[in-house]
């Protein structure tokens, strides 16, 4: 980490806190990945022209609000036949788009960040979220173990990010994500049920009326 990756903060103290622990084996690292929006950006923006935005249906046949795409060797896929990764994209018949060096870089330095070093990511689920859209509790548990964390990237508008115990009925926190904001849970907190709130209308300078999250998995 260098002082660097800072440059993009607003002025605080050089001791002020940017890691907020959660629980056991979660933690939000504050605005880790604002120096590299825009090349992320840049490459999501690449990544969907490959592999477009999409309405997943769940398994249950309702239409997820939150706007999807994938890149890596794997991508989430739901589905009337229900969860799953999948190494080709349903919409193009091809392989999903390849990781971008960025997104590969930026997880693995939130991981270590967050004590979970090593981590080698093979497949990144890309949300949109646009004013009024959600995301349900849920925990993610597609992935073939659960020994590597999740690292969740925040992009653009605000979000208020639900992060609750390993029951759904556990009331969750709730904390506000911000553009640039990391959140990292593994260990101990690997299946923790987690969502989004509505998201609230906004207009910000890179992303105007839109959130965008990076989810990265070890998938398989
Ligand atoms: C997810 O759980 O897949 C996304 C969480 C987020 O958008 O912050
Ligand atoms: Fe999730």
């Amino acid at each position: 980490m260098t002082f660097d990756l800072f440059d993009d903060l607003p002025p605080s103290g050089p001791d002020l806190p940017t890691t907020e622990p959660l629980a056991d084996g979660a933690m939000v690292l504050r605005g880790i990945a604002r120096p590299e929006a825009g090349v992320l950006l840049a490459d999501v923006q690449a990544i969907t022209t490959a592999a477009p935005w999409r309405h997943m249906i769940t398994p249950g046949g309702l239409k997820m609000s939150v706007a999807m795409t994938n890149c890596g060797d794997a991508g989430w896929v739901s589905d009337a036949r229900g969860y799953r990764y999948d190494p080709i994209d349903p919409l193009s018949g091809k392989p999903w788009p390849e990781m971008p060096a960025s997104f590969r870089q930026l997880a693995t330095t939130a991981a270590a960040q967050a004590g979970f070093a090593g981590f080698e990511p093979d497949a990144c689920l890309i949300n949109r979220y646009e004013p009024g859209t959600r995301l349900s509790l849920h925990q993610d548990r597609d992935e073939r173990d659960f020994d590597a964390p999740i690292v969740s990237v925040s992009l653009g508008l605000p979000a208020i990010f639900l992060f609750g115990g390993m029951r759904r009925a556990d009331r969750p926190q709730r904390l506000r994500l911000a553009h640039g904001d990391v959140v990292v849970w593994g260990g101990p907190s690997r299946l923790a049920y987690h969502g989004v709130a509505p998201l609230a209308d906004g207009d910000h300078p890179l992303l105007g009326r839109l959130r965008i999250n990076l989810t990265f998995r070890k998938a398989r």
